[in-house]
């Protein structure tokens, strides 16, 4: 299972990659504007610092919502570095230019997927990654779990290349979940990765093994 991490945070993005179990970077626009990076340049130039900190794929979301716009965009995003993977929402147009994308060996990252039909559709397109975002199904008292079971089934049923980029996961548990289910990728912020650390009996078994050998001297 590939660890990626969603946002756009360097110190993070260091962070993640200095423990030396991260795969990649997604990034979102409201990511990039958490971080008060705004205007075409400034939003290149902060991919950029992305790629030169981490050795994996590094998506980079597109604005257009048509066609032309979507394909010029993506084209200039995939020119900034070989790791970036341009990512496009799923919408008519967003499938057009997958598929555009796809054809030319461009990598992309289908984005905003809630239901099995939209990944099916973003996997017929030849999308590199298909992400449902699990934790705003959650939000909205419904099952982001059951839909990667669902997408798991169609891709396996099919033998469809498209990754399976679990999305929105919020802690810990979602991780071990998809892990479960059997998400290629995970993508989440900093904590929820470094949650999987944390056992009560590591601790008190390490406290114990260290005092023993104190006391053993
Ligand atoms: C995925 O690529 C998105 O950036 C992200 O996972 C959205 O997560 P959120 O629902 O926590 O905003």
């Amino acid at each position: 299972m590939k660890f990626f991490i969603d946002t756009a945070n360097l110190d993070q993005i260091r962070e993640a990659q200095d423990l030396g179990v991260l795969d990649g970077v997604t990034t979102n626009p409201s990511l990039m504007a958490k971080e008060g990076i705004s205007g075409d340049n400034a939003v290149k130039a902060h991919y950029k610092a992305i790629c030169n900190i981490v050795d994996g794929d590094v998506s980079a979301e597109v604005i257009a919502t048509d066609f032309d716009g979507i394909v010029r965009e993506g084209e200039s995003l995939a020119e900034l570095h070989d790791n970036i993977v341009v990512k496009v929402p799923m919408i008519r147009d967003g499938v057009k230019a997958i598929r555009y994308f796809s054809d030319r060996g461009i990598r992309t990252n289908c984005t905003l997927v809630f239901s099995p039909g939209q990944a099916l559709l973003a996997a017929k397109a030849g999308a590199t990654y298909v992400s449902p975002f699990i934790g705003r199904i959650d939000d909205i008292s419904s099952d982001g779990l059951q839909l990667i079971e669902k997408m798991r089934l169609i891709y396996d049923n099919y033998g469809f290349e498209s990754q399976i980029l679990a999305a929105s996961v919020r802690h810990t548990m979602h991780v071990i979940e998809c892990a479960e289910i059997g998400a290629d990728v995970m993508t989440g912020p900093l904590s929820a990765i470094l949650g999987l650390l944390n056992h009560p009996l590591t601790d008190i078994g390490l406290e114990k093994f260290l005092a023993d050998h104190r006391g053993s001297k």
